[in-house]
């Protein structure tokens, strides 16, 4: 049988910072956290609405701290909000010391993928109502910030058209 089976709203990726992720100060290269984020949301987000997803919007990204090579990399991505074919995905991204287990939070942000058929058209995806006090703070976060990127492009259009001119 090859029907959809209603996936978890989060999911998890765990790995080793290796040797190739390093950055020329010899810690993981942003670039390669950045991977890592989009991967662990296109996976929640395709389980979520069980199509391919592609990214539209990556956004509130804020690098905590560094991540060394030889870390525990965690990157958790959790739907936090669904519109009729968007799915926003709040990733969280830890790091740990695999002899202490020392564990710090590195960087957060917020991605939106919007699920599309074999045509490449927009799809509805299943909805996700907030259970949790969490939740609606999440899901009012990435309201919020659809919001504010509304505003900013019309602000960005309105100085492209002056450029123009
Ligand atoms: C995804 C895509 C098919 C949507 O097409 P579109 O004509 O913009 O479709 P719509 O205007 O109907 O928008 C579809 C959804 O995307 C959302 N969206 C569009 N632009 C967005 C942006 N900048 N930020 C956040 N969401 C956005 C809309 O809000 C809408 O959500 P909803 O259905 O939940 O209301 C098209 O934008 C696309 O192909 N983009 C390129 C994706 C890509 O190549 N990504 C990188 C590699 S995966």
């Amino acid at each position: 049988m090859d029907s959809h089976c209603p996936a978890s709203r989060s999911i998890t990726l765990r790995f080793l910072a290796e040797p190739t992720d390093v950055n020329f100060g010899g810690k993981v290269h942003g670039g390669a956290v950045m991977k890592w984020i989009d991967q662990a949301g296109y996976a929640c987000a395709v389980g979520w609405s069980g199509y391919y997803c592609v990214t539209v919007y990556i956004g509130g990204i804020r690098f905590y701290k560094p991540i060394y090579i030889g870390q525990i990399v965690e990157v958790i991505a959790s739907v936090v909000h669904t519109g009729k074919s968007s799915v926003h995905i709040a990733v969280d991204v830890t790091a740990s010391e695999p002899k202490t287990g020392v564990r710090k939070k590195t960087t957060r942000c917020l991605i939106v993928f919007v699920a599309v058929d074999g045509a490449g058209d927009t799809v509805r995806v299943p909805s996700w109502e907030p259970v949790s006090e969490d939740d609606i703070r999440l899901q009012e976060y990435a309201i919020r910030m659809a919001e504010l990127r509304t505003q900013q492009e019309h602000k960005l259009l309105e100085i492209d058209h002056k450029m123009v001119q």
